[in-house]
């Protein structure tokens, strides 16, 4: 079955050979890219989508996200707008609700903000363990997160629990708790920070998920300068998220190497936290992610058209950049090359916005302006 998208007024490709068309049409087969290219060059297909001059792009790929979770952290959110600083120490609240919950209730709340997400145009989704944080709790975790999102990490390193020796439990996570997990995950994380882990502990995760044949990603540099970016890049990790407090020396570690610095704008606005210096990164030749974050701790929003907004209006990208960082950005983030870009061949995941153009996700911000979405070439908007 082949689907003609027409009549598209303007078209991100995020393909070089194309960039931004108008007048511009689409042909899914089954669930792939077959063409995409000024309309007047169209195949035939066996039905017609007319969008009536609306802007077409790629479906959000959201890189970065942690929806294996129970509970609600309203009250510590509303103490942190009363002038509570954000700490790591909230993790654990989330982490006892967590285990307290069913494998049934956790699979559908993840589910529900799994489609939260798609009605608003995330067609690919990263999401973590990490609230588990014993062997059992992160093995169901890992599996109950495999069964929905396109890209599964292993956060065992997320937090000490509370009571636990830090020693011992880096032991734990880098032995029988990855060896629970690999079976159900691509990825292994690190959150380095002052509260979490240190330099030494985290690369230890580092280095026994990458023994597994896991690929690395790492959390740093989040509530303070720290070692968390030099020691990404120096292991090779395909992102290194939040970048929030960077030197000089990390923006030009992140410049000359292929570690993505992912931005999540939505949890420095929930954290209180200056914004990430993402046109620093971008001059210096850094590639640029931005992902949701979402988590019910630091940043409890699918919406990846805010993290566009707040990219444009407050860290100083345009919207091509922002647009490029949430689509093609997010699948370097996760090192695919089939998804955030509409050419053959790639996966039929795009989605249409009630709008001219993609200007209007910064000039309208919080105006909800998705239209169509197609997923895996299945119309689900
Ligand atoms: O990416 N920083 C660590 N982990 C999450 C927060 C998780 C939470 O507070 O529950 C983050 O912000």
């Amino acid at each position: 079955m082949t689907t003609l998208i027409t009549g598209i007024g303007e078209l991100t490709t995020n393909d070089p050979a194309h960039g931004v068309l108008t007048d511009a049409a689409v042909v899914l087969d089954g669930d792939r890219v077959a063409w995409a290219g000024p309309a007047a060059g169209a195949p035939d297909a066996d039905e017609r989508v007319d969008v009536e001059g609306r802007a077409v792009l790629p479906g959000w790929v959201d890189s970065h996200s942690h929806l294996v979770f129970a509970g609600d952290r309203t009250a510590e959110f509303e103490a942190r707008m009363a002038g509570q600083p954000y700490t790591a120490g909230g993790i654990a609240v989330t982490v006892n609700a967590t285990r307290d919950a069913t494998d049934a209730e956790l699979a559908a709340n993840l589910a529900r903000h799994v489609s939260e997400a798609l009605r608003q145009g995330t067609t690919c989704l990263e999401t973590k363990t990490g609230y588990g944080l014993n062997v059992a709790d992160e093995a169901r975790s890992a599996t109950i997160a495999a069964e929905v999102a396109d890209e599964v990490t292993f956060l065992g390193a997320h937090l000490v629990p509370p009571g636990a020796d830090a020693e011992s439990y880096v032991d734990l996570v880098c032995g029988p708790m990855l060896d629970a997990v690999a079976g159900s995950v691509r990825w292994a994380d690190v959150f380095c920070e002052t509260g979490a882990f240190d330099e030494e502990q985290s690369g230890r995760v580092l280095a026994a998920a990458a023994q597994r044949g896991l690929g690395l990603r790492v959390h740093g540099n989040q509530l303070g300068e720290g070692p968390g970016v030099q020691l990404a890049v120096r292991h090779g990790a395909a992102s290194v998220d939040h970048c929030t407090y960077l030197s000089d020396d990390d923006v030009a570690a992140l410049a000359g190497s292929d570690t993505v610095a992912t931005l999540l704008p939505a949890c420095d606005l929930s954290t209180r936290q200056p914004l990430a210096p993402g046109r620093r990164l971008l001059d210096a030749g850094a590639t640029v992610a931005l992902a949701s974050n979402a988590n019910p701790g630091s940043s409890y929003t699918t919406s990846m058209a805010f993290c566009v907004a707040t990219a444009v209006l407050q860290m100083g990208l345009s919207v091509a950049e922002a647009v490029w960082a949430a689509t093609a950005g997010g699948a370097a983030a996760l090192r695919r090359d089939d998804v955030g870009v509409l050419r053959a061949g790639a996966r039929a995941d795009l989605q249409v916005l009630d709008a001219p153009s993609v200007t209007h996700l910064a000039y309208r911000p919080g105006v909800p302006l998705t239209h169509a979405v197609w997923r895996k070439g299945i119309r689900v908007v």
